[in-house]
């Protein structure tokens, strides 16, 4: 199974596994991490799935939408590495792939 990363704001790393089909969002919510919200359930209208991307992945991740794009304007920790996690499809190409959590809005 394709492995994420996932460094929570204390700055440790975890490796768990995801499904593909899954979200990055879902991977990180079905392993327990209670620092990611998601509260709108990844219809993306609420940005607490916010995570920070590593940069070596850019170019596998679907190009932003607009939605998502407004969303992440009304967090004051964005960053060019900033997505939404529930806009991400995970899978195998992005096994390996590492996102941060940012500090809460
Ligand atoms: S879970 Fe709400 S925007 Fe992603």
């Amino acid at each position: 199974m394709p492995k994420l990363i996932v460094v929570t704001r204390d700055g440790t790393e975890h490796v768990v596994e995801g499904d593909d089909g899954l979200t990055v969002m879902e991977v990180i919510r079905d392993n327990g991490f209670d620092e990611l919200l998601a509260l709108c359930g990844g219809c993306c209208s609420c940005a607490t799935c916010h995570v920070h991307v590593d940069p070596a992945f850019a170019d596998r991740l679907p190009d932003m939408g607009e939605d998502e794009n407004d969303l992440l304007d009304s967090s004051d920790h964005r960053t060019g590495q900033s997505r939404l996690g529930c806009q991400i499809p995970f899978g195998a190409t992005l096994d390996g792939l590492k996102v941060t959590i940012p500090p809460e809005d």
